[in-house]
Formats: C-alpha cells, structure tokens, sequence
C-alpha cells in the first residue's frame, strides 16, 4: 500500500510503499478514502510533541471503507462506511485520561495510508449527509471541541460564547457546534476575512486580535461570555478572564501563543469562574459528538483537499497558518 512516511524529527514526509496491515482479534481494516491535518502532525515532525516514537505513520483524522475484520468482529462491518475516533486507552476516569492514552497516528500507524488498522470498537458509521473529505475533517478536532464546550464548559442555548482564533480546525468546529446548539457566539481571528467567513456561518459577530485593545472593544460590542474557548493561551488568555461572566467558564484545549499572561486572582473568585483544561475526548464524548453532528447535519468545514502525495505541501500550508477549516489528503 502506499503511505507517509516520517523518518525522523525534521525530517519531511515522504511517500513509501508498505506492506498493508493485517486486523488482529477485536480490529478491523480500513481502506482509506480520506485524512485530515492536525497541528499535532507538524508538532511531531519538529519534535515538539509529548510522543516522540519515530519513524512513523501520521494521521489521526480518517473516513473509509472497512475491508477486513479480525477475531471476534462482527462482519457486517466489511464494506460499512466509517469514521475512526482517534482515541484508545483512555482510561476508567472520565476526568482525565490515563497514562497509556493514545492518539492514532504515532505511536501506532495512522491515517496517512492506503489502510489502518484500528479497534472495531473506534469505528462509527459515516454520517450519509457528509462526504468522505468532510467526514474525514471531523474525528480529533471534533472530540475536542465537543468535549471543551459541552463536557466540560456545560455550554447552553441562550448563552453567549467567545472562541478564539476561528480559523483553527478545532475552533472552526466549536464555533459551528455552538451556532448549531443555539449559543450567541461571537470569534476571534487574525484576519478580518476569517471573521467574515466565521458570520457567514452563523456567529453574530467578532474582533481581530492583531488590534490593540481588543479585548476591551469586544467587551463594548459583545458584553460578556458565559463560555470561552480558546486554543492560544498567551497573553489573550488574560482578556478572557476579563471578558468571563459571573459564573463564566473558560475551556482550554491548547497553547499556540505559549505562556498565559499574569491573571488577577480576584477576577478568578470573585466572579466564580472556572478554567476547564481539556485534551480530545473520551469514547462517550466521541459518540455525543457524532451523534451530535447527525441530529444538526453539521458539516465540517474543508478548506483544501491535497492529494496524498502532496502531504509535505498541505503540512506547509497548514503552517501558514492561512486556512479557514480543515486541511484534508484524499488517500484512496
Ligand atoms: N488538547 C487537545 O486535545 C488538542 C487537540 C487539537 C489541537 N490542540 C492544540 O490546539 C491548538 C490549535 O490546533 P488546531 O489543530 O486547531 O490548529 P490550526 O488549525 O493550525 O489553527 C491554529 C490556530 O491558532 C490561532 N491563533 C494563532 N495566533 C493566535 C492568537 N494570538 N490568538 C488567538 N488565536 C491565535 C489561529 O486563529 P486564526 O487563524 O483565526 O487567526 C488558529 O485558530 C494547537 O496548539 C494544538 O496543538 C489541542
């Protein structure tokens, strides 16, 4: 089969041709029709992710076909369309996850193949209103965004919701999940497009964080948020604090602008805030997320679609940071 490969940190993806696995008891095979990029890929490929288990497979966003089933799974499954969720072992704690969590795509071979191996308990049917590259955009950013917003931010309808950054996948997907929950949700991004394109989708408004003072102009524009979700820490995580309700909670998923700024402790108890740290999610968060995504034909947003081959490029465009949705690889 043809997959990419990654040699080493720093080294580029490049195409290979591999033996295709074969599904042991409990897994099944899938042909893959289409991947998506995470930031997590390109944090790999510079080192700078917790797991560092080289050469290897990348690819933890897949939609295909399953071809194959091992020991013990039903066979209905063969020719079934799936969605694979990227997660195992999370553990018996619904709070956190255990030691031994996993993402696909390091250490064990991902999505960036003509197949994958992965636990027939990880596969879902494809939603019949999304394409393959659609399907393919949902699986990490998805879980994580669902997980952020409504596991533990508790989001409802009525409230108002800030996410940062909306051109990110995760962001892009939270801002829709929030839209379809009846949220007010307001964004922000880098580029004035991508707040238009963010409208377009459903939130009311939006401010550029480039701008000096943001925060205190979002505040005469939008008030306060009862929920914000943010991917970029830095010092922008202070003007959340600021913008939180009484009673306001804050989900942070991830940390692109590095370490937060200095927060006054008073605005954390007075207003009885709560900060929600959130990685992915667990299987359950999983299967609301799908189930999620069915009951509100959600369609993920896709920005590009590069051919297989191409992997390298669409990581470079991905760190360019100029798309709005998500980056996918058609495989097969
Ligand atoms: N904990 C988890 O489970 C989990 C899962 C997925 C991702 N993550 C992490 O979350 C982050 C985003 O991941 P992704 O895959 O969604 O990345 P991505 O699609 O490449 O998006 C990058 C994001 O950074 C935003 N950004 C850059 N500078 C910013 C700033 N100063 N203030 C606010 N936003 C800023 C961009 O917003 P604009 O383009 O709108 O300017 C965009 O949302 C990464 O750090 C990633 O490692 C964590």
């Amino acid at each position: 089969m043809r997959a990419i490969y990654l040699e080493n940190i720093n080294s580029p993806f490049v195409l290979i041709e591999k033996e295709k696995p074969t599904p042991g008891p409990g897994e099944a095979l899938v042909q893959v029709k289409a991947a998506a990029l995470n930031h997590r890929d390109v944090w790999i490929q510079y080192g700078r992710y917790f797991t560092k288990e080289y050469p290897a497979i990348l690819g933890s966003d897949g939609a295909g076909v399953v071809t194959e089933v091992g020991e013990g799974v039903d066979a209905s499954w063969i020719g079934q369309e799936v969605v694979l969720d990227p997660s195992t072992d999370w553990g018996d704690n619904p709070r956190a996850h255990s030691k031994e969590y996993k993402v696909l795509g390091m250490p064990q071979d991902g999505t960036f193949a003509e197949y994958v191996k992965v636990l027939a308990s990880n596969l879902h049917r494809k939603p019949e209103h999304l394409s393959f590259e659609e399907a393919a955009a949902l699986p990490l950013a998805g879980v994580t965004a669902f997980r952020a917003m409504f596991t533990k931010c508790g989001l409802q309808a009525g409230e108002r919701v800030l996410v940062t950054g909306a051109g990110g996948g995760v962001a892009l997907l939270a801002v829709q999940f929030a839209v379809a929950a009846g949220a007010e949700v307001w964004v922000t991004s880098g580029s004035d497009e991508k707040i238009e394109k963010a409208k377009a989708l459903g939130a009311t408004g939006g401010i550029n964080y480039k701008q000096e003072n943001w925060g205190k102009e979002l505040k005469v524009k939008a008030g306060g948020f009862d929920v914000s979700i943010d991917g970029a820490a830095g010092e922008g995580f202070v003007q959340l604090v600021k913008l939180a309700n009484p009673g306001g909670r804050i989900g942070i998923y991830g940390g692109t602008t590095g370490m937060i700024g200095q927060i006054n402790p008073a605005e954390v108890f007075w207003k009885q805030l709560a900060i929600h740290g959130s990685t992915m999610g667990t299987n359950e968060d999983f299967r609301l997320m799908m189930e999620f995504v069915r009951e509100k034909q959600v369609k993920p947003v896709v920005d590009i679609v590069f051919p297989l081959e191409e992997t390298e490029q669409a990581m470079r465009y991905m760190e360019a940071g100029k798309q709005f949705g998500k980056i996918v690889v058609k495989v097969s």
